[in-house]
């Protein structure tokens, strides 16, 4: 046993200011607001502006939860980034963050595990944090995944959006921990059914493949969304019991935000009532590693959370992935 705990100390998010409305997806493709609410809940998504980066996004995130905690960013020990849609491949996207933010010379990486990626991250970040040897952590999902999109496949470009959140983690004695427990899990077997296939090693970049829009994202929506449902509640299950915890005493259950069907039934089998799972993805879409830590700001921003209240983070992924986690405000 650590010494140490982790609490979360403040929280903060940005969404770019374009709106891309179901009506506007309309001209663009052969779908309709009606498709995209009834098998989403998506009513829009926000798209990062040309030149605006995931690291520009990350930064103003990570820029308000140090504000709100009053902490120096020259006070951090640690910045990690959860995205899919990195600055570039490397440098990685939490370098860039620093900078822009003006830390110190803090450690900085980054962690790719799709819409996992944020809890991925809390994870890592709260273990770097109990071994004792860092006391502020920056964590930050952040997405242009407008970059990864084809906006001429119907049955993708309609789900996702970009945007970032972030929380200050910060360590504190192991009687005042917070973070109470986590499930992380994957499935590579799976890697087909949710990918971007070009532009790594398996399938460098080239005229051929973009001309192919195999540098976009491809998914097998229908088994994807089976598979969600199981692994998020097991997930969800798994972090409450390793956290003592059971759904009556969970204020919020924040899920990634995919899609509002998944989130339903996700929300019925852990038999949590529907006022007390928060979905926002009608606003936002789908911001893969962005999505959790944007909700969990919003609910926090609007009161709706008090002190000792306890949240119930889940997510799935590509890879695929899952992750949950059980944390108390
Ligand atoms: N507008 C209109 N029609 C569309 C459409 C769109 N945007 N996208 C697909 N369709 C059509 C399909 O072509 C299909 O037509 P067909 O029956 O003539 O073949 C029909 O709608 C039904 O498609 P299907 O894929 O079975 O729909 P669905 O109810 O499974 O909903 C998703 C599709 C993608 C919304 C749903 O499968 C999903 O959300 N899956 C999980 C995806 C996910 O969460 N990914 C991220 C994980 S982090």
């Amino acid at each position: 046993m650590s010494a140490y705990g982790v609490k979360i100390a403040s929280t903060g998010s940005y969404i770019p200011e374009r709106v891309v409305t179901n009506l506007d997806l309309e001209r663009l493709v052969d779908t309709s607001d009606e498709w995209i609410q009834t098998r989403t809940g998506i009513r829009e998504r926000h798209v990062a502006a040309e030149g605006e980066t995931t690291s520009d996004m990350a930064a103003a995130a990570g820029r308000t939860a140090l504000d709100r905690a009053g902490i120096s960013p020259a006070d951090l020990d640690l910045i990690i980034v959860a995205t899919l849609s990195p600055d570039t491949f490397f440098p990685n996207t939490a370098c860039y963050v620093q900078r822009k933010i003006g830390a110190g010379k803090c450690a900085s990486f980054s962690i790719e595990a799709a819409c996992c990626g944020f809890l991925y991250s809390l994870d890592v970040a709260a273990s770097m944090l109990r071994g004792g040897g860092f006391k502020y952590a920056l964590v930050i999902g952040a997405e242009k995944i407008s970059m990864h999109v084809d906006w001429t496949d119907r049955t993708t470009c309609v789900l996702f959006g970009d945007g970032a959140g972030a929380v200050l983690l910060e360590r504190v004695p192991a009687d005042r921990n917070t973070f109470l427990a986590s499930s992380l899990g994957a499935d590579g077997n799976y890697t087909h059914l949710l990918r971007v296939p070009a532009g790594g090693s398996a399938m460098p970049i080239t005229h051929e493949a973009i001309d192919q829009r195999e540098n976009t994202i491809k998914m097998a929506g229908r088994e994807t969304f089976k598979l969600a449902v199981n692994a998020m509640a097991g997930a969800a299950e798994e972090a409450m019991r390793r956290a003592g915890v059971t759904i009556d005493q969970v204020r919020w259950l924040v899920p990634h935000q995919a899609n509002k069907r998944i989130i339903s039934m996700v929300g019925q089998r852990l038999h949590i009532p529907e006022e007390r799972v928060y979905i926002n993805l009608d606003r936002y879409g789908n911001t893969s590693a962005a999505s959790i830590p944007i909700a969990f700001d919003e609910i926090v921003r609007a009161d709706r959370i008090a002190p000792g209240d306890t949240a119930l983070f889940v997510a799935f992924g590509g890879g695929l992935t899952w992750a949950a986690a059980v944390v108390r405000w």
